[in-house]
């Protein structure tokens, strides 16, 4: 018998929903090529690196080019200043993890799919939807059942557990990746009350915490019971810019036991053997980030972006558009106007006035709809989409 390839990926969409729209973006670009662009598609950062992470970059580079500072492998879950910085940014919410409990990452998006690692295959993945659909690919790709639940306007996008609810791997993004809603603690508790009381996990996405304001919680830790049924699950990609550099980090207690496994001791086992580590180089820079200097710099940063969201919102105000997100996340979740189709408010975007968005179907059929709005492209850019967004969409 010859080799069979996993066939689950029979079961994928043909291609990855920003790779495909990265595709449809270029053919139009080959056609008109002109015509500027404006890119407010997939949330992928324009600001440059904060100083401090810029300087520590630098630095670490001038350790490798001497023998007496010269580091090969690095400890496979993070060198421990690393550890330390990351368990010192979440003492700053008074969540205090243990050091050994924050395993260093090269970003949220291969670390969703990696960590199925720790799961049976048979326990399916409930996925509140619309979703990031990386969530669903690599389920799929795992041959892991999918349920979903659905995130609507009627539940302001932030579906929670109900009685009936069968679930054992649970997927929450908050701030929430596409619509942009942030769980409040009471509703937080109540998944960590529903996970505890029947043995679930939840993987908990908090790539874009950096952008919660006021008194909404930035992790799922920050609830008391979390440590025994949750993983969090982050990023330096949109907190500090990181999309093209590459840095994380996934907290998982020590607390954390299923059928008389340890989820911490697995992950161990499994970085130590699938990972020679991260490169000592970014794990510097990453440290930077969380100094006072850096926290203080990456906040302009986000400031910036917070601003461009401004535009967008007032833009769609304007325009007599409802829209939701974009106070607490990167992203603006928009309905389409009169009625139409993601994709095909996607094609008018772009042939009419050449702004790149999501459309909502894209993160599931529940966003259908739908079209995201990311708030990271450049600010002359940002004004310039807000501004043709007026005259394509006023009433
Ligand atoms: C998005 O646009 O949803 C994200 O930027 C994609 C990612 O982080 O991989």
């Amino acid at each position: 018998m010859s080799l069979k390839p996993n066939g689950n990926y029979r079961n994928l969409k043909e291609s990855y929903l920003f790779f495909h729209i990265a595709r449809k973006v270029e053919e139009y670009r080959k056609e008109h090529p002109d015509l500027p662009l404006y890119r407010l598609g997939i949330g992928d950062v324009s600001r440059p690196l904060c100083d401090a992470a810029i300087r520590a970059l630098h630095a670490a580079v001038n350790d490798q080019a001497e023998e007496k500072t010269f580091r090969g492998y690095t400890p496979e879950c993070g060198i421990p200043e690393f550890r330390n910085a990351v368990a010192g940014y979440y003492a700053r919410r008074n969540v205090t993890p243990d050091p050994e409990e924050i395993f260093v990452s090269s970003g949220a998006s291969d670390e969703l799919g990696d960590i199925l690692d720790l799961f049976d295959a048979s326990s399916p993945a409930l996925i509140t939807q619309p979703a990031y659909p990386a969530y669903v690919d690599a389920s799929v790709m795992a041959g892991r059942e999918v349920r979903f639940l659905t995130a609507k306007p009627e539940n302001d996008f932030l579906p929670l557990p109900s009685d009936d609810l069968e679930a054992d791997l649970i997927y929450l993004c908050s701030p929430s990746n596409p619509t942009g809603a942030v769980y409040n603690r009471e509703q937080l508790q109540k998944w960590v009350d529903y996970a505890n009381g029947r043995g679930a996990v939840i993987l908990f996405d908090a790539a874009y915490e950096a952008f919660v304001e006021g008194n909404l919680p930035h992790s799922i830790f920050e609830v008391p019971g979390a440590e025994t049924c949750a993983i969090e699950i982050c990023s330096l990609s949109k907190t500090a810019g990181f999309t093209g550099t590459r840095l994380g980090y996934t907290v998982i207690p020590k607390a954390l036991e299923r059928d008389g496994m340890n989820l911490n001791a697995m992950w161990v086992r499994n970085r130590t053997t699938k990972t020679n580590g991260i490169s000592y180089i970014l794990q510097k820079a990453g440290i930077a980030v969380f100094t006072d200097e850096g926290l203080l710099q990456i906040r302009e940063s986000i400031d910036h972006y917070k601003e461009n969201a401004r535009v967008l919102m007032n833009a769609l105000d304007e325009c007599g558009i409802k829209y939701w997100g974009g106070k607490n996340a990167p992203y603006i979740w928009m309905a389409c106007p009169n009625g139409m189709k993601s994709w095909d408010f996607f094609d008018l975007m772009l042939n009419e006035i050449q702004v790149i968005g999501t459309p909502g179907e894209g993160f599931g059929s529940a966003g259908e709809g739908f079209f995201r709005l990311s708030s990271f492209g450049n600010p002359e850019d940002t004004k310039i989409a807000a501004e043709r967004m007026k005259l394509l969409l006023v009433r």
